[in-house]
């Protein structure tokens, strides 16, 4: 070789050599997640001309990351990067509460919908759960689900199971633990056979509803009530209201007296157990347009049943209790009943065709 080749070679290396690292104030870092990696922190200056190597945020460990330098003053240089998964993974059950017969036999890994961690991906399998319920107690009880990543990271969620008696289709809720409703004064409060008021709740604003000597609403609801006949009389349809606001020992009494007179399947399925009506909110009002027999479900074919249907959410008002909806309210079909909401939620859950119940899942 000729020595003005090997001279050359001699050159090219030194220049090569002669090259810094880029001048990180530290090689090594640990990273929690994709944003967490700044380049700009780790160097004095403009970082704008320096470019790595991606991360790869699915292998948590330490990884070689070589970062480059455009303008080619540094050499390239490799960062040791740990990842760290402090992500948990989330578990999506298909209910948050069911309820299921006395005796019955059940299978918890059919409410698993899925278990998704950001790194390890699908978890459903891993899904463990410890069995908490005696079915042959009627109760509530609470079934926790969890699940852990590779990193050790435990995600869970909470089935709560309530054990009854069924009557075809309609539980008994005198039996289960209900949730308690906080502010029972939100006019948008969902009060159902798993949602209760307190037994000393009762509003402050009641007033006389419109054509009437003893049924009250809450003033909002009262005036609002107002408005719905005026225009329901416009179209000669006559409104009939026969309660409104009921006390919780008033409830009591009337729950009682439909269990004494009518058995348990008439009185589950249209009788709201104590502390469990919207009628004790002083939001919910029973109306028709006859004296006869007022409280039937032929009212719903008839004009003032097809008024509420499609009119009522104009007022803020809601079919609580329609007619293919037992599956979800656990009430029969109830043409009669309306419940004040406000006029925006009152149109969102008519334009959207759903229960109260749908409207907060
Ligand atoms: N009829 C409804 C469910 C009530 O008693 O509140
Ligand atoms: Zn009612």
């Amino acid at each position: 070789m000729k020595i003005w080749k090997l001279g050359l070679i001699l050159l090219l290396l030194l220049g090569c050599s002669s090259k810094k690292e880029i001048p990180f104030n530290t090689k090594e870092i640990t990273v929690y997640q994709q944003n967490d990696f700044n380049l700009d922190q780790l160097i004095e200056g403009d970082a704008s001309h320096f470019a790595c190597a991606p991360i790869d945020f699915s292998q948590p460990g330490q990884q070689n990351i070589t970062c480059h330098d455009s303008t080619q003053e540094y050499k390239d240089t490799t960062l040791k990067v740990t990842v760290v998964d402090q992500m948990a993974p989330e578990i999506k059950l298909t209910h948050s509460r069911i309820q299921l017969p006395i005796g019955s036999t059940y299978h918890l890994e059919q409410y698993i919908d899925q278990a998704i961690d950001e790194v390890d991906g699908d978890l459903t399998q891993q899904v463990t759960y410890v069995d908490t319920i005696n079915a042959q107690k009627a109760g509530t009880y609470e079934v926790i689900y969890t699940v852990s990543d590779r990193s050790g990271n435990t995600g869970s969620a909470s089935l709560v199971v309530d054990i009854t008696t069924f009557y075809d289709e309609y539980f008994d809720a005198s039996v289960l633990k209900p949730e308690m409703v906080e502010d029972p004064n939100d006019i948008h409060v969902l009060v159902n056979k798993t949602h209760a008021l307190s037994s000393d709740y009762e509003p402050k604003d009641l007033t006389l509803v419109y054509q009437s000597q003893d049924v009250y609403l809450r003033q909002e609801a009262a005036q609002a009530y107002k408005e719905f006949v005026l225009a329901a009389n416009q179209q000669g349809i006559t409104v009939i209201p026969f309660s409104g606001y009921r006390s919780y020992s008033l409830q009591t009494r009337l729950y009682h007296n439909y269990l004494d007179r009518n058995g348990p399947l008439y009185t589950v399925s249209l009788s709201a157990y104590p502390g469990r009506s919207e009628h004790q909110l002083g939001l919910a009002i029973d109306i028709s347009d006859t004296w006869n027999d007022p409280l039937n479900a032929s009212l719903g074919q008839r004009a003032l049943g097809q008024f509420i249907k499609n009119e009522a959410y104009r007022f803020g008002f809601i079919l609580r209790y329609q007619k293919d909806t037992t599956a979800i309210t656990n009430y029969a079909y109830e043409p009669w009943h309306i419940r004040y909401v406000g006029k925006e939620m009152a149109k969102e859950i008519h334009d959207r065709q759903i229960t109260l119940e749908q409207y907060y899942e």
